[in-house]
């Protein structure tokens, strides 16, 4: 199904002592069913607000919210499903499992109680199902806080998931775990979010995050959504300065215009793709990925490019990234394997023409 979860013009604002702060500004998302969406914004740019709207935890004061084709909100008509009645499992980032009861009393528990309760002779099959899912069928006897983080956090997926949510809300809910976990996790949802094909929403302050988890990726900021699109396309066309400055390693250079698909910069005069809007004289910054960049052999002239001294070199194993002094400011050069090149060496790197971002 197209649209399992429709949002049109969304509009939040609260109160506050400082005045009312606009969380939400406008904004429109389609989520198409099975398909895993990741808010992606610094702290502050609405993401909580717009998945606690989607929930019914919050009311929005502008807009309208769709789930399955039903409109479970609606500022304008005054349309409200509340939050028991819109089939939705979330997740947050505490793990909110309660310490008093069992693994497996913490996952039946949205089964016994109120819309959602399935008959007694249900639960155990259920309850064990979700258990599978999340790889933790042998432990359902244990007390929650017996737990690791991570197993913590598989306790509040299952209990999330043993409803058959049509809908998964997930709130940055590994940001309390260690690095390395956190990765596991990361790929384990994946795989069970996908597994059971539930439509997700998933909220990340974390670029490496969003872009290894999402279908598509909804870069925010101020409580607009910037820019909506496949990881691919993010990292690949970032369409404004925030998002280049947000999603991956960017290095920026500010320079000026001097003629069509020309701009002089502290890196000398440049070839690149201005924007039709910029003319001669207007200011800009130029951006350009560290993979795109390389070091020049000599025999290779036709490149633009410009001279350096390698300030650091950092060793990633299977690459290598290198901070190199050129006039003006410093740039960072990623190459794949071991370059070999020493600190202190001089260089010329190669800027090419087609890899700039050019941003008014
Ligand atoms: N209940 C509230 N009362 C007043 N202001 C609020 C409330 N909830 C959120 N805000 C404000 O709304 C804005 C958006 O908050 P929100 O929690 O949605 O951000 P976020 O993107 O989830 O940030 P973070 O990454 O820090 O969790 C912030 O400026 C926040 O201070
Ligand atoms: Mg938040």
């Amino acid at each position: 199904m197209k649209g399992m979860i429709r949002i049109r013009n969304l509009e939040k604002i609260f109160p506050s002592d400082r005045g009312p702060v606009r969380a939400v500004q406008g904004i429109d998302l389609d989520v198409d069913e099975g398909e895993f969406a990741v808010l992606l914004g610094p702290s502050g740019c609405g993401k909580t607000t717009t998945l606690r709207c989607v929930a019914g935890l919050e009311r929005p004061d502008g807009g309208s919210i769709e789930l399955s084709g039903e409109v479970v909100d609606s500022a304008e008509e005054g349309d409200f499903v509340p939050p028991e009645r819109r089939n939705i499992g979330m997740v947050f980032q505490s793990y909110a499992v309660w310490p008093h009861l069992n693994v497996y009393q913490n996952i039946a528990l949205p089964l016994a109680e109120g819309r959602r309760r399935i008959p007694k002779n249900q639960v155990r099959g259920r309850v064990q199902e979700a258990l599978e899912v999340v790889r933790l069928e042998n432990l359902d006897t244990r007390p929650v806080t017996d737990l690791s983080g991570g197993q913590q956090q598989r306790v509040a997926l299952a209990r999330a998931i043993v409803t058959r949510p049509k809908v998964l809300l997930m709130d940055e809910p590994l940001s309390n775990l260690d690095a390395r976990l956190r990765e596991q996790m990361r790929i384990e949802l994946k795989k069970i979010t996908m597994a059971i094909g539930v439509t997700t929403v998933y909220v990340a302050h974390d670029q490496a995050e969003a872009l290894s988890l999402g279908d598509r990726v909804c870069v925010m900021n101020e409580g607009k959504i910037l820019q909506i699109g496949s990881p691919q396309e993010v990292y690949s066309r970032p369409p404004n300065l925030f998002v280049a400055q947000f999603v991956g390693e960017m290095n920026f250079v500010k320079a000026r215009v001097t003629g069509s698909g020309q701009v002089d910069s502290p890196l000398g005069n440049l070839r690149c793709e201005v924007p039709s809007g910029c003319q001669a004289g207007c200011d800009v910054t130029l951006a350009i990925r560290p993979e795109h960049l390389r070091f020049l052999h000599d025999s290779d002239q036709n490149c633009q490019s410009v001279e350096g001294k390698i300030l650091l070199k950092t060793y990633l194993g299977d690459s290598a990234l290198f901070e190199v002094e050129v006039p003006g400011l410093t740039l960072l050069v990623k190459l794949p394997g071991d370059a070999d090149v020493s600190v202190g060496q001089r260089v010329r790197v190669a800027m090419p023409a087609d890899r700039w971002f050019v941003y008014p």
